[in-house]
């Protein structure tokens, strides 16, 4: 922790124009300066900085703040690590505080550790560009490869020498312990004596988000290396090295990430790099590990948008797959682009200019849905098996999104591209919910449910679909009441609140869950279709009617804005434009719903004993009951 009046300090020396004119370009309007938003996109400036009262404020996309806050949102730093980037920068001691004796051993080994890699960094880059071994065998390798001067100083690119030591050798002469030299794996110590774990290799330093060399990632040279040995080694984990926390080129992509507001997801350096330099710059890769959750976080910091590019062959689809299903798990959303098979990004990128790289992955890219559709094109074709498969592999990976509006929308997108309806589509995402749910909680005990789990869990579910079903009906009678719309079994237009009326009050049924009930009746006792009904609502004196209006405000809004609906502007871009079918499949479901129950609790009457007359009246009403659920089913699919 570093000590307050040390914090204080270093906020007091900070000036703002020159803390960010280390990230961004100002200049000088009046007594305040002006620049453009290093956090959205302009081309015309609007950001301006107030050195007299310390803070910037962008009035494009109304980002504020101060020096400190600049360097923690810029850098995605912490609030400690902002102020320790600060303090450097102006040459101030930190004083910390409380740092316990482990802490501090920890501490300082992290450090010893960094600084071994850094010295390493450099040895290996002048190894490249200053030893005649490194010209002629690792310098002119990057060259053939396509790799520019400038690419090769960018991304730090070195050469490790065949001799088998000479890069140890080298760093104890300069006085670093063979402990570190140990530690960050770039020396093996065995009884023979020590070797140099990269010897004869191609350097690829990795960087942490803050720029610290934390890693190395070594490649034989030549185009077809030997079978026998790894194609690349990698350094082995250490106190500053988790392969599963980082990715490749976090530190040199991280701010056009945040820019473009998508994260390209690779598999090797070697794609980063030529993704780069052909001008595509917001490029990550997993470096072979399969992608982990940490390495999703990290990108989550910067954006909520993947962009997944592997090789077209099997293992680079297998791994695209994978990395989807993690992907939406975090939240994230994901698109795919697969490149043609034999491709991987790096020779892609190098075989196009940096237009056609932009414009294959505009007119390339597709979300997960149509990519696992194409993919199974072929067998599914003519297959109805195969069919069903890649249906229910879908819809398994939908149910994976943690989010239930964004997972209706891709049913929506789903029930379009694969033809299916939404209804079939739904029932198999609960089924596979439920028994994900039943998974979890009886997963120490058995795998497989009971029959009466099942039928627990069902009935659960059923009075939830009886209370969603119903707080949907409010929503469109509170939102939309005053709305027309236009059903095909009436002769002309009607206005939601009078067919909501004539179905559920003229029907005979009521609303029975929660405040539901009032809020309806309330609505045609104040002829709210005259007025503003949301507003009415929203400020109800009943804490629990506004609550649910707000959120009803709140989820149409969510519905008519979803990135998906405004993407696909040519399909329907609001829910307002898709009312009649909303309405109409809202009633039917509740009606069906509720004729459910009637039916169930007609059947439970079968248990009790019963005179031959009414056995048969009620089995008679049973059938009625079931013929029309099945005809309202059937109206449902029709919509659908
Ligand atoms: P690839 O085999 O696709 O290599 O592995 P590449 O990136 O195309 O490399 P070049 O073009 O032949 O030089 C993808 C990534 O998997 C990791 C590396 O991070 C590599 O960039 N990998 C691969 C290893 O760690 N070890 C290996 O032996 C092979
Ligand atoms: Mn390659």
């Amino acid at each position: 922790m570093i000590h307050p009046d040390c914090k204080q300090a270093i906020i007091d020396r900070a000036r703002i124009d020159e803390v960010l004119g280390d990230f961004m370009s100002l200049k000088k309007a009046g007594v305040n300066y002006k620049g453009c938003c290093p956090f959205h996109n302009e081309k015309t400036p609007s950001f301006v900085v107030s050195p007299a009262k310390g803070i910037y404020k962008c009035f494009g996309c109304g980002k504020a703040g101060n020096a400190v806050g600049f360097v923690m949102e810029h850098e995605k730093m912490s609030f400690t690590d902002a102020l320790k980037y600060i303090a450097k920068k102006y040459n101030i001691a930190v004083v910390e505080t409380h740092l316990s004796d482990e802490e501090k051993q920890h501490f300082d080994l992290r450090e010893s550790l960094q600084v071994v890699n850094s010295f390493a960094n450099e040895y290996f880059a002048n190894n490249l560009h200053n030893t005649a071994d490194g010209k002629a065998i690792a310098l002119s390798y990057f060259k053939e490869r396509g790799f520019t001067e400038e690419t090769i100083k960018q991304f730090q690119l070195g050469y490790c020498l065949e001799q088998k030591d000479a890069f140890t050798q080298a760093a104890l002469a300069a006085g670093y312990k063979l402990e570190y030299l140990e530690k960050t794996g770039l020396t093996i110590t065995a009884d023979y004596g020590n070797v140099d774990r990269f010897r004869g290799r191609v350097m690829f330093p990795i960087h942490s988000l803050s720029g610290a060399v934390i890693g190395f990632g070594g490649r034989i040279v030549g185009a077809n290396p030997d079978k026998k040995f790894a194609k690349y080694l990698n350094s082995p984990e250490s106190e500053i090295y988790n392969k599963s926390k980082t990715l490749y080129g976090i530190y040199f992509a991280r701010t056009e990430i945040a820019k473009q507001d998508q994260c390209i997801l690779v598999e090797g350096y070697t794609d980063v790099i030529s993704m780069h330099q052909a001008g595509v710059r917001n490029v990550v890769a997993s470096s072979g590990t399969s992608l982990t959750v940490e390495q999703i976080r990290l990108i989550q910091k910067f954006t909520n948008n993947v962009l997944v590019v592997y090789d077209g062959d099997m293992a680079g689809i297998k791994a695209a797959l994978r990395g989807i299903n993690i992907i939406l798990e975090q939240g994230m959303n994901v698109s795919v682009l697969l490149l043609p098979d034999g491709d991987d990004p790096d020779s892609f990128a190098r075989k196009h200019s940096a237009d056609e790289l932009h414009n294959y992955i505009k007119t390339h890219k597709t979300d997960f849905i149509t990519f696992k559709t194409q993919l199974f094109a072929g067998e599914t074709q003519n297959d109805p098996i195969e069919r069903a498969k890649l249906i229910n592999d879908v819809v398994r990976t939908i149910s994976l999104i943690p989010d239930p509006v964004t997972q209706m929308v891709y049913v929506e997108e789903c029930s379009k591209i694969l033809k299916i309806s939404q209804d079939v589509l739904l029932k198999q995402l609960q089924k596979i919910t439920q028994t994900a749910i039943l998974q979890t909680h009886n997963r120490p005990q058995q795998q497989t449910p009971t029959p009466e789990q099942i039928a627990e869990i069902t009935e659960q579910n059923d009075t939830m679909g009886i209370i969603s079903t119903e707080k949907e009906l409010l929503r469109l009678l509170i939102v939309y009441g005053d709305k027309t719309v236009d059903l095909p079994i009436l002769p002309q237009p009607i206005h939601v609140h009078e067919y909501l009326h004539k179905e559920i009050i003229d029907g005979g049924m009521c609303l029975q869950q929660d405040v539901f009930p009032a809020m309806f009746r309330e609505y045609f006792e104040h002829n709210l279709q005259q007025h503003d009904a949301s507003q009415y609502f929203n400020n109800h004196h009943n804490q629990q009617c506004a609550a649910w209006s707000i959120d009803f405000v709140k989820k149409s809004m969510d519905m008519t804005l979803s990135g998906i609906w405004k993407k696909r502007q040519s399909a329907y871009e609001t829910e307002e434009q898709k009312l009649s079918t909303v309405v109409w499949d809202t009633i039917a479901t509740y009606k069906r719903k509720r004729l459910e129950d009637e039916y169930k609790a007609l059947a439970n009457q079968l248990k009790n004993p019963l005179s031959p007359e009414e056995l048969l009246h009620i089995t008679a009403e049973l059938a009625k009951k079931k013929k029309t659920i099945q005809n309202i089913t059937k109206e449902l699919k029709h919509v659908v």
